[in-house]
């Protein structure tokens, strides 16, 4: 992907935001200047995806140091608080959030100044994106060396949930990248894009995506996929993850658990492709994750454009819970997890 396209840009002390809702028609930025502003790109979807929501709110925090005129503990809390309610599900976002409230803690113990503390948050901000580079680099290895020793004699065609690439994991992308690099080893004949209603991140971003990087693609509702493994069309699918559990349940974008059980029944690898920071080992399964639940309206209508009858209700999870049991594989940069296998995950994270 080329580098304009990234979705954060930090420049000249100001936060900007590539609106992702305006995507693919126009590539916008929009600058942040607070804690509040950040935590409404994040829950407006500005910015969307695990990962580059965890990026995003380190330099919300970088602003809000900025913006105080003395700070202590107990508001640094507070507003590492507000920050974490913008959105529920991903973990990423707390797990970052949680990170700054360990350097602002530090920094208030040394007696480094506020200045100091702000940099501190800005330059950790840069670290984690570049290493998203190289963690998402490492999982998209172990993803492709695992098809290649799955299936053997032709290229492979591939299927995603959802929006895993440049624009939800701030470089290369979890299950996307495994695509992208697969593609770059000349390996993928086709990839089917899930439209992912109602928000159309397949639709609007992942196919956005997979165009600048010429690999040939074709959406397709979520409804298609029984038709579409029954036809012996798709030889493995990549999803990510907003959070995992110990023993490794999903939560990922809603739909993801359907497709999970209609590729169980028809025998094809199933995986999800996430980095550590997406894991949460503190909870035993996904009976305890928080689905965030949004608008009806996302449902109801279409861009403003009103499709249902006026008064239709809606009900709009914005992720599900796929069971470790029907997952093949997951992948993060420390290596392969067999869910099948208790404990395997709580081994790989620790390892
Ligand atoms: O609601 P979103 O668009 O922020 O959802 C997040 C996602 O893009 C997916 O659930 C994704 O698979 C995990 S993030 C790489």
């Amino acid at each position: 992907m080329n580098q304009s396209y990234r979705p954060i840009v930090w420049k000249d002390h100001k936060l900007f935001l590539l609106d992702q809702r305006q995507l693919p028609h126009s590539e916008i930025f929009v600058e942040v200047t607070n804690l509040e502003g950040c935590a409404t790109a994040i829950r407006d979807m500005v910015v969307r995806g695990a990962p580059c929501i965890g990026f995003t709110a380190i330099y919300g925090m970088a602003l809000w140091v900025k913006n105080q005129s003395e700070l202590t503990e107990a508001a640094c809390r507070a507003a590492c608080d507000q920050m974490i309610a913008a959105r529920p599900t991903a973990v990423n976002l707390s797990y970052e959030v949680n990170r700054c409230f360990e350097i602002m803690k530090e920094g208030l113990a040394s007696t480094a100044g506020k200045d100091a503390i702000y940099q501190r948050l800005v330059a950790f901000g840069h670290e984690q994106i570049e290493k998203s580079q190289e963690k998402n680099t490492l999982m998209a290895q172990i993803g492709f060396s695992e098809l290649q020793k799955k299936l053997t004699g032709k290229k492979w065609n591939l299927m995603t949930h959802c929006n895993t690439g440049f624009l939800a994991c701030g470089s290369l992308g979890t299950a996307l990248g495994v695509i992208s690099y697969s593609h770059s080893k000349g390996q993928v004949a086709h990839v089917y894009a899930d439209e992912t209603r109602p928000y159309m991140q397949g639709t609007r971003l992942t196919a956005f995506e997979l165009s600048k990087e010429n690999i040939p693609y074709s959406i397709v509702v979520e409804g298609a996929a029984s038709y579409l493994m029954s036809h012996d069309k798709v030889d493995a699918i990549f999803v990510g993850a907003d959070r995992i559990a110990a023993n490794g349940d999903t939560a990922n974008k809603i739909g993801t658990s359907t497709l999970a059980i209609v590729a169980k029944n028809y025998g094809v690898p199933f995986y999800v492709v996430a980095p550590v920071s997406s894991f949460d080992v503190q909870i035993p399964d996904g009976k305890h994750i928080e689905i965030e639940m949004r608008a009806m309206s996302e449902i109801t209508e279409l861009r403003g454009l009103r499709l249902a009858p006026d008064g239709a209700q809606s009900v709009n999870p914005s992720f599900d819970v796929t069971d470790h049991r029907f997952i093949t594989g997951i992948i993060c940069e420390k290596g392969f997890i067999d869910p099948a296998i208790a404990g395997d995950l709580v081994r790989v994270v620790n390892s």
